[in-house]
């Protein structure tokens, strides 16, 4: 399969969402200069926009291969926290009678920090990268929509399955986005996400899968699949 098509601001925003994406230079920079540098400038003019489409593209089709089974049949979609939107690139283009609705931030921080974000501060994205990053990668879109997370003005519709791939709960609270999942799961809607506590959510749903677990990469956590709110 050919490698997604992106330009240097494509490349430098799937770095910040995706830091297993920087070389070993790249790190060492980012622990000498510092995080400010690091997401202003460093991010963006010292990179190598071919090896990370071909890099980016991997991690996509790795990622793919762990819910594919799960979104036969499925046609519609919510992904929350999507960055670029390699993964939904993929659904779209194996499923075609499928539609992504898409939640995410519109802003970049100025200092970009991984891990934990107790106030859900940090954004890694901007909307319109990533629309231009779907029509780029021949996406009608007819096949999508995009909200703003900031703007609290989310689709009201029903979702077949909602993905959120290092993000939900991998980030930020679960709870941030509880009420709403509420409304917009039905019964047989299925929730995929990551997180390091996976048992919590038995006390959540009535079904909780443990479909990828992750102990030795920079992510650490499970990827779990969730069905019916208790
Ligand atoms: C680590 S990146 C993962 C991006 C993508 N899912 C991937 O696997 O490459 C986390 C993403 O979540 C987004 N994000 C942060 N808070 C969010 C929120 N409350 N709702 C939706 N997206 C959010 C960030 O902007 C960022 O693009």
């Amino acid at each position: 399969m050919e490698s997604f098509k992106i330009n240097r601001n494509l490349a430098q925003l799937a770095l910040l969402q995706r830091i297993e994406l920087a070389d070993k230079n790249l790190k060492k920079i980012r622990k000498i200069f510092g995080r400010y540098l690091f997401s202003k400038v460093f991010s963006k003019y010292f990179i190598n926009i071919d090896e990370i489409s071909v890099n980016y593209s991997k991690v996509m089709r790795d990622e793919f291969s762990t819910i594919k089974k799960f979104i036969i049949n499925r046609k519609k979609f919510l992904s929350i926290g999507a960055g670029i939107g390699g993964l939904e690139v993929l659904i779209l283009k194996f499923l075609t009678d499928a539609h992504v609705s898409f939640i995410e931030k519109n802003y970049v921080s100025e200092k970009i920090k991984y891990g934990w974000d107790n106030l859900n501060k940090e954004g890694y994205n901007y909307l319109s990268q990533l629309d231009f990053f779907l029509k780029s990668n021949e996406i009608s879109e007819k096949k999508y929509s995009i909200f703003d997370f900031d703007k609290k003005d989310f689709p009201k519709n029903d979702f077949d399955i909602i993905i959120s791939i290092y993000s939900l709960d991998y980030h930020y609270d679960f709870e941030i986005y509880s009420n709403y999942l509420k409304e917009v799961m039905k019964k047989d809607s299925i929730l995929i996400f990551d997180t390091i506590r996976p048992k919590h959510f038995k006390n959540i749903f009535e079904h909780v899968e443990i479909i990828k677990e992750d102990s030795n990469t920079v992510h650490k956590s499970n990827r779990i699949a969730c069905r019916i709110f208790k």
